[in-house]
């Protein structure tokens, strides 16, 4: 049985300050809820302040981007020690703005997250095709692409513990989100490639989250669906009220909330 998870990816919004007050209300209103696995993925420089807040909750944090190397000469860059020590369980890897804006390809993406594996950090592998990908009939092929390379440099033992994000291109923050079935039909595809890559048994466990315009109003119908497994939030992370209702869109109809275990912090 997959635990959901929610992810918040903040993208370069909110100051630390910000980021801190924000962290705060979410932990303050979902903080304890154990059902759905709560990530938050705020900028470099408020890791720290975000985690103050979060620490004594079920709330984790998660950075966007890391270094492989472990120490050394390399400007501007953050390696996995580093995340750790700010309190970071989660990274998220190969973001599709980092793969257009900042060069990141599938083998960069692989080597970083093998990396933070390396140090027990969960890593969140983003995935998805452009839209002309998708007019042009490309959308298993991109796919197959990406995951393939992406997952390079993993191995059988450590494939079960990744998060994997398909998240169109065109979704993201557009306003238009894949329909539950097209978003599922891509992540079935997905979790038959892992299987047929690694092991079914590591297929069957990993947790594939949907991303592109995630509202209170779709997350039902889309995690409805049999291989979506929670969902990676841009634009209505950065709301309190909309993440919140996001993450409880996730619990069961009943909320008999008698827990599942938590992970420890
Ligand atoms: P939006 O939810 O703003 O579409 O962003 C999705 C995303 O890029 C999450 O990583």
């Amino acid at each position: 049985m997959r635990k959901m998870m929610i992810a918040g990816n903040w993208k370069m919004n909110k100051s630390p300050v910000e980021a801190a007050g924000l962290a705060e209300k979410i932990a303050g209103k979902v903080g304890d809820i154990r059902h759905v696995d709560i990530v938050i993925c705020p900028s470099f420089p408020a890791l720290t302040a975000v985690y103050e807040k979060i620490e004594k909750s079920y709330v984790r944090l998660g950075a966007q981007n890391l270094f492989w190397e472990r120490e050394g000469a390399y400007t501007g860059e953050v390696s996995t020690l580093m995340l750790r020590e700010s309190g970071c369980r989660y990274v998220i890897i190969g973001h599709s703005e980092r793969r257009s804006h900042f060069g990141e390809t599938d083998e960069t993406v692989s080597r970083k997250a093998a990396a933070a594996l390396e140090w027990n950090l969960i890593p969140i592998i983003c995935v998805g095709e452009k839209l002309e990908e998708r007019e042009r009939g490309e959308v298993e092929s991109v796919i197959t692409k990406q995951i393939k390379g992406s997952l390079a440099h993993l191995n059988d033992e450590n494939i079960a513990k990744i998060v994997l994000a398909y998240e169109p291109v065109w979704a993201i923050g557009t306003g238009k989100t894949a329909t539950p079935a097209q978003a599922n039909e891509v992540h079935g595809l997905i979790r038959a490639l892992v299987g047929d890559i690694f092991s079914k048994e590591a297929a069957s466990e990993l947790r594939i989250l949907y991303g592109g315009s995630v509202k209170p109003d779709n997350i039902r119908a889309l995690i409805a669906e049999e291989h979506l497994d929670g969902a990676l939030v841009g634009g209505a992370s950065l709301d309190e009220h909309s993440f919140v209702e996001i993450v409880t869109g996730c619990l069961p109809d009943t909320s008999g909330a008698e827990a599942e275990t938590g992970d420890s912090q």
